[in-house]
């Protein structure tokens, strides 16, 4: 095979070979082709697109390129969950203790924030000493003694798709609903996961701007993970304005626990309870007995009645991390500036950007602008309404927290911009627009 027939062959539109795209893929991997032969390739795809059967093989080959992670030893059928990525997405924090709490054992990777989408490891340590490199021995230790591990990716895990994101990041090439698809899925298949339910976020602070865009990359991740004998279920949710009221690491930690103990914000709670049941019924393969609506109200008696605490509690302690912080949140890194902004008018709330929250935040220093800067744990902004509210003026709209002057006057600038407000009545937005399944859920 030559390398240049591959790429104009997908150049001019045709569809690559299973042979074919292993051979490239394989041949990048172990630095035989060069970036800017694989540079006009992922051009190529980004341009034409790739059949469902090309997008698979890619898949499936990136998740082959590294190690995989067996979890057979210590789970019968891993549940896994991937959020596409959005402004104040703490989901992860609450649900993967209350699956794990109603005896469906998890042990999911997850990754840093880049940009103004956060990430849930950066999250996670704003609790001190929270590990969250873990060998795969420790890995499957852990979930043997406690039916939960969050922990983030090993190097070795789909290395190619390493390789290729960071080419993908300098080559305009981001953006291709193939690109991103097998991207996350080979992740998702090398780290052991049999179902997966996917958070597929829609709107202004997210990947995807369009319901059908978002649509379109959920249907290609279902059949990916179908394709590869993976039970899958997406979500298409809400990512015009932040989720829950929490926007910054520390901040969101302590939002979670609040979730946990039974309250917090009632859109990110719903959030949490649809995502959780989900996975709990893909974790129980007796779930034609056990309706979505069971597994719902089962997610709600573990967020009142303390059971996911504990066990977020329990996974903490065992990843090292300080227990007191989870017990009292008010020993979470804390910053030395508060500041307040208000409502200027009366009306109703009718938009809360989340990208302008998210880019706050950035400034703020909660978030990376690229991926080796340092994050601070103590940042953010709490957004007090939500679109369809209606408020008066004088009404707190956000709080900033900040440990630098010159930020902070930065990120009021930027929130200064983001809410809208009507005198007519404004609608809610919708937690979720969509579930896409495949065909055996
Ligand atoms: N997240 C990923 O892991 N890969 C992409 O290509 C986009 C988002």
């Amino acid at each position: 095979m030559r390398v240049t027939d591959i790429i104009e062959k997908k150049r001019d539109g045709a569809e690559l070979t299973t042979e074919e795209i292993r051979w490239f893929i394989q041949g990048y991997t172990k630095g035989e082709i060069p970036d800017y032969q694989a540079a006009a390739w992922l051009m190529a795809v980004y341009l034409r697109g790739m059949s469902r059967r090309e997008t698979l093989d890619l898949t499936i080959t990136m998740a082959e390129s590294g190690e995989q992670l067996d979890l057979s030893p210590v789970i019968d059928y891993a549940v896994d969950k991937h959020s596409t990525g959005g402004v104040g997405d703490k989901v992860t924090l609450i649900v993967l203790p209350v699956v794990a709490a109603a005896g469906v054992p998890v042990a999911k990777m997850s990754g840093r924030g880049l940009g103004f989408s956060g990430g849930t490891l950066d999250k996670l340590e704003a609790i001190a000493g929270y590990r969250v490199q873990l060998t795969d021995d420790e890995i499957l230790q852990q979930v043997r003694d406690h039916g939960i591990v969050l922990c983030g990716q090993t190097k070795s895990l789909a290395p190619a798709d390493g390789l290729l994101y960071a080419l993908r990041d300098v080559t305009g090439t981001v953006p291709s609903l193939p690109l991103i698809a097998s991207s996350i899925m080979s992740k998702k298949l090398a780290s052991g996961a049999k179902a997966v339910v996917l958070d597929v976020k829609v709107g202004i602070g997210a990947f995807m701007k369009y319901v059908d865009e978002a649509r379109d990359l959920a249907q290609i991740m279902v059949d990916i993970g179908a394709g590869a004998g993976r039970e899958m279920v997406a979500l298409i949710s809400d990512m015009n304005q932040p989720l829950g009221e929490a926007v910054g690491n520390a901040l969101e930690v302590k939002e979670a626990i609040e979730v946990l103990r039974g309250g917090g914000p009632a859109d990110l709670r719903e959030h949490c309870i649809a995502l959780a049941a989900h996975m709990i019924r893909l974790g129980r393969r007796d779930r034609s007995k056990y309706a979505l609506a069971e597994a719902m109200s089962e997610v709600s008696d573990l967020l009142t009645n303390g059971k996911g605490l504990a066990k977020f509690r329990e996974l903490v302690q065992a990843q090292g991390g300080d227990v007191a912080m989870v017990d009292d949140p008010s020993r979470l890194p804390q910053a030395a500036l508060h500041e307040e902004i208000r409502v200027d008018h009366v009306g109703h709330v009718a938009q809360v950007s989340a990208l302008l929250v998210g880019q706050a935040v950035v400034e703020l220093g909660a978030g990376r602008a690229k991926k080796s800067d340092p994050v601070d744990p103590a940042v953010g902004v709490i957004v007090h309404h939500k679109v369809g509210d209606h408020v008066q003026a004088g009404d707190m709209m956000f709080t900033i927290y900040a440990n630098d002057a010159g930020k902070l006057a930065r990120a009021k600038t930027l929130l200064q911009q983001a809410p809208v407000y009507q005198d007519r009545e404004q609608p809610p937005l919708p937690a979720f627009y969509d579930t896409i399944t495949s065909a055996v859920v």
